[in-house]
């Protein structure tokens, strides 16, 4: 049985790199079958440290469309993938604003018995991909959230290496997201959905 299930790709992204991996993960749950819900979260920063550097203030025109991110996109979703940037090894602000804001719909356990999986982007190799999504993984284990990470699950993942999600390392802002990425952004999509539908599949009595 194809269970229709609900996903949300929920990220903040400043000079476009999550972006581009939010864009693929939705891309690629969709043709999975399942309904998806892309939300970037509300900007902090202000206008003119925006405008100071032309890779924000691109990818802030270029996804001004994109709906921001609510309590009732978690409420939604059977499955829930974050996406955050690297900030001195942490997630960025700005998603953490949004975590905060939920504080309520936790209470109630509304954020609970849901699939939970993180992604990031970083400006070096080594500078914060493990740190990154363990952080984010923090928040999903005070949820009641059921976390699904890549690990060596799939023969592409020894090709970007990381079992604890999707990441990217922009060189600086020199290195696009490039095939290596997205094809690790696609085996992690895919697996969320695969395990929502298992959740949401009713057990026959
Ligand atoms: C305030 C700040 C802190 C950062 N901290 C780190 C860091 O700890 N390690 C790292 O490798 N890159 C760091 N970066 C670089 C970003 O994580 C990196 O450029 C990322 O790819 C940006 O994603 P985005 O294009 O979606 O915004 C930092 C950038 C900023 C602006």
């Amino acid at each position: 049985m194809n269970t229709a299930v609900k996903v949300a790709i929920i990220y903040y992204s400043a000079t476009g790199n999550i972006t581009e991996i939010a864009r693929e993960m939705a891309d690629t749950a969709e043709k999975a079958g399942a309904e998806v819900r892309l939300r970037r979260v509300a900007e902090l920063a202000p206008p003119e440290a925006i405008a100071a550097n032309p890779a924000w203030a691109a990818n802030a025109a270029a996804t001004s469309e994109v709906p921001v991110a609510t309590a009732d996109d978690m409420l939604w979703a059977d499955a829930v993938i974050m996406g955050s940037p690297t900030r001195f090894g942490n997630i960025a602000s700005q998603l953490k604003q949004f975590l905060d804001t939920l504080g309520g719909v936790w209470h109630q356990g509304l954020l609970a018995d849901k699939v939970y999986s993180g992604f990031t982007s970083t400006g070096t190799r080594h500078g914060g991909h493990e740190s990154t999504l363990l952080a984010l993984t923090h928040t999903f284990h005070h949820f009641g959230g059921i976390v699904v990470a890549p690990g060596y699950t799939h023969p592409g993942k020894f090709e970007d290496g990381n079992p604890y999600g999707t990441s990217h390392h922009d060189g600086g802002g020199t290195l696009p997201v490039d095939d290596t990425t997205r094809a690790a952004a696609r085996i992690q999509a895919e697996r969320v959905v695969r395990f929502a539908r298992a959740i949401a599949t009713p057990v026959a009595a």
